[in-house]
């Protein structure tokens, strides 16, 4: 090889060693960097673990957290049943640094979790992260057991060991069952009839048996039927397809109206209620999520405090299917099956006890109001969160 030859050979390989040098250094730092942010702590800033952050209660959670500048938030999901979309609506309301941060994780996997909290400085949890449907918790018991009461027992654990006293656990009436008096109060007996609703009950037992060793503070909240959009429709609910099966009513009745199904099947009209169809509690996100903001700041060191979140008014399946003829301008056909296995007649609150205590009182009490928001963000987002990640490629 001549020898200007070999000097200019030596300079690239000199030119490229540096440049990879340069660009090893740079993502050191700026990943070193982000980290650095979310794992210290802040003064007056309480750093929020939103567990199921991608899902539809999760991520507005998220959202009404990092609308107040004293909460930081990282969202775990695995994305096994929310939307990526929820996520990059969040990154870009709320781009500052060391504000958002999400980590892809399954919660069954205990050495990821550890690693989450060894390298995150949180101040609370609030624990969403569940599947989250009656029908299909009566066909796969096990695969409810695990997600529900067995993740929440490893969060538990690695709450313990990086000491995190702070829990907020999102509890369902599905753990009252199908109780003889109406309203529920937190008192009424806990005597679920599906899986679902005995996975939950599991979880509050373990989390209050373990609050009692530890000085945590926990709010344990019992939601009725969770329903709505953001009122300025920057997230909403978006079932993933293959979940329509298993649908809750909005969602179904959503689907009816826009003609993704022929019409809408009724699971029973013979139960012992006013017009013979189940009656429920419709909780607006958008109030559950203040009740865990203002539950969050109101858990105090040695309590466990357990609450119903409802509007303490029961509609029948057919009021609310009326209400969503009225908001989306559609008349939808209907059709009444057979009752499905694991459901009740009648279930609603009576949230005194939060009203009194917290100081929260459900706002958004007008179904056909709160389906018109919620109709208007299906229309804004036909294909749910799709567009959302197409344009993030
Ligand atoms: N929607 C309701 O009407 C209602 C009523 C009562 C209680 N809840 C409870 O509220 C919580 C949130 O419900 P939702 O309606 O937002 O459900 P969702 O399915 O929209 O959200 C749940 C999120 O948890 C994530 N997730 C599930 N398993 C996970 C795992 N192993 N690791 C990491 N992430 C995981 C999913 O990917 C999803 O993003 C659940 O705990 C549910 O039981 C919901």
């Amino acid at each position: 090889m001549s020898r200007p030859r070999s000097q200019l050979v030596v300079k690239v390989v000199v030119a490229a060693t540096l440049t990879a040098l340069c660009m090893f250094i740079l993502r050191q730092s700026s990943s070193s960097a982000s980290e650095n942010v979310f794992s210290r702590p802040q003064e007056g800033v309480q750093h929020v673990l939103v567990t199921g952050g991608a899902g539809f209660i999760g991520s507005h959670a998220a959202m009404l957290l990092l609308e107040k500048d004293n909460y930081r938030v990282t969202i775990v999901d695995n994305l096994s049943r929310g939307n990526l979309g929820a996520i990059h609506v969040l990154q870009r309301l709320f781009p500052e640094p060391g504000r958002l941060q999400y980590i892809f994780a399954d919660l069954g996997d205990a050495k990821a979790v550890d690693e989450i909290f060894a390298k995150n400085a949180f101040d609370a949890v609030m624990h969403f992260a569940a599947i989250a449907y009656v029908g299909e918790s009566m066909a796969e018991p096990l695969r409810y057991y695990h997600n529900i009461t067995t993740n929440t027992l490893l969060l538990l654990e690695a709450m313990a060991k990086h000491e995190v006293s702070k829990f907020i656990y999102s509890s369902t009436c599905a753990t009252y069952g199908e109780p003889k008096k109406m309203p529920i109060t937190e008192d009424t007996e806990q005597v679920p009839i599906n899986p679902y609703g005995k996975a939950k009950k599991m979880a509050e037992e373990i989390i209050k048996d373990y609050a009692r060793t530890k000085r945590m503070a926990v709010m344990i909240l019992r939601y009725f039927n969770v329903i709505g959009s953001d009122p300025k429709l920057r997230l909403g609910e978006a079932p993933r397809p293959e979940l329509r099966v298993h649908g809750r009513i909005s969602g179904a009745c959503f689907d009816a109206a826009r003609g993704f199904r022929s019409g809408l099947e009724i699971r029973g009209d013979d139960y012992n209620t006013k017009d013979g169809t189940c009656i429920r509690d419709y909780i607006h996100v958008t109030d559950l999520v203040e009740a865990h903001i203002k539950a969050l700041d109101r858990a105090e060191t040695g309590k466990v405090g357990i609450y119903n979140v409802g509007t303490g008014k029961g509609l029948s399946v057919k009021e609310f299917v009326e209400a969503c003829k009225a908001a989306t301008k559609v008349n939808i056909t209907v059709t009444i099956l057979d009752r499905r296995p694991g459901d009740y007649a009648e279930v609603y609150s009576q949230p005194k006890k939060i009203n009194d205590e917290l100081g929260w009182k459900a706002k958004h009490v007008n179904l056909t109001e709160t389906l018109e928001v919620a109709w208007k963000w299906q229309l804004k987002y036909p294909n749910g969160y799709n567009n959302e990640i197409m344009s993030a490629v």
